[in-house]
């Protein structure tokens, strides 16, 4: 995709079913492969500056013409590129999720590189047994050089979200921030952005130190972010924490793992503190491709991690299980699937 049949394709396949839909996953399935490929050419950075023609962009990429015509003209029909005669150019598309700093390039690549090839590798085994032989992290912790496409990767997706997750996250004035699982920093980064008096710690492995550090540099927050490298299940969280973040973390853990770690997280907080805890949980998709992502991230979440998205129920049961309760919950229009549930230590 973007693949998007228009009303009369939509009506005679999905509607009528007289065309055969799978092709729509076909074609899909293509694109992904199209546009991973182009991202590691530099394809689209070949047009950053304007339309070039297929040879010059050929040269500039060490390609023989004739076999980057069809790629071209691939993403061209995707709506990645638009062709007039022999040049090629950029879409609007393109120019905001894939060559803007904001984009979503890097999350596109670490899917190409490393997510797609351990489902390759791990998903029959997922399916059959339950859970891969090893998790997407323990396979990471083995080739150390991929995290950092990792972190740029879920970087990248935060990106689209945190200005807005972000908004949503009420600090008290000189507010110390925890953001437990924190990674790439970006969430804890914007926040200090914010609220300009607040000291924000990110609580990671040590291959998320690097692109952290880069991204509290970027946002100018330096002097009021540290990172602290330990293993979230077992080390020294700290403590007289007003606020914690737990994002995109839940999914990775069952039920007693995750109330073990919420009642470590409530340790860290003061007394009428709180907790955000950020995911994508089953059952919270209204539209559909809100319940496609969720499904999408589910078969994700079994293949990498020997996990699935929990029922957003779940979720709520384990915090009130920990001493938590939940005060509030959000949806965004921006992230089908994914909510945003505040807690607070239960008196
Ligand atoms: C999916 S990423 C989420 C990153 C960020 N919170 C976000 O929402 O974009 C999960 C993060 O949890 C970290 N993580 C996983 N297990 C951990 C553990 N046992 N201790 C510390 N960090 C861990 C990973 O390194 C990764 O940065």
């Amino acid at each position: 995709m973007p693949v998007a049949p228009n009303l009369f394709e939509r009506f005679v396949m999905l509607q009528l079913n007289r065309a055969p839909g799978p092709v729509l996953d076909l074609v899909g399935a293509g694109g992904e492969r199209a546009v991973g490929l182009a991202l590691d050419l530099g394809l689209f950075e070949a047009l950053a500056t304007g339309p070039a023609t297929l040879d010059d962009v050929a040269s500039q990429l060490d390609c023989e013409p004739a076999g980057l015509e069809p790629l071209c003209d691939f993403l061209t029909a995707l709506g990645y590129l638009t062709r007039d005669g022999n040049r090629y150019a950029t879409t609007p598309m393109t120019e905001r999720w894939l060559l803007a700093t904001d984009g979503v390039g890097p999350w596109l690549t670490f899917w190409h590189e490393v997510v797609f090839p351990f489902w390759e590798a791990n998903m029959t085994t997922a399916v059959r047994t339950g859970a891969p032989e090893q998790t997407l992290y323990e396979w990471l912790d083995d080739h150390p050089e991929r995290w950092q496409l990792a972190h740029e990767g879920f970087r990248a997706a935060a990106a689209v979200l945190a200005p807005t997750v972000v908004e949503k996250v009420s600090l008290p004035s000189h507010a110390r921030v925890l953001d437990v699982g924190g990674g790439h920093g970006l969430y804890a980064a914007t926040l200090a952005d914010r609220h300009t008096d607040a000291l924000v710690t990110v609580f990671d492995t040590e291959p998320a130190r690097a692109v952290a550090l880069e991204t509290a540099r970027d946002a100018g927050v330096v002097d009021r972010f540290s990172f602290i490298a330990g293993d979230y299940t077992t080390d020294e969280l700290g403590e007289g924490y007003d606020t914690a973040l737990l994002f995109n973390v839940v999914h990775a853990h069952d039920g007693p793992e995750n109330v073990a770690l919420f009642e470590r997280v409530r340790d860290a907080l003061v007394p009428g503190g709180r907790l955000y805890v950020l995911d994508q949980f089953d059952g919270t998709g209204r539209t559909t491709l809100a319940r496609a992502t969720v499904g999408f991230v589910g078969l994700t979440y079994l293949v990498t991690l020997g996990h699935r998205a929990h029922d957003v129920d779940d979720v709520v049961a384990w915090l009130a299980e920990a001493g938590f309760e939940v005060t509030d919950r959000e949806s965004f229009l921006t992230a089908p699937g994914v909510s945003l549930l505040v807690a607070t230590p239960a008196k």
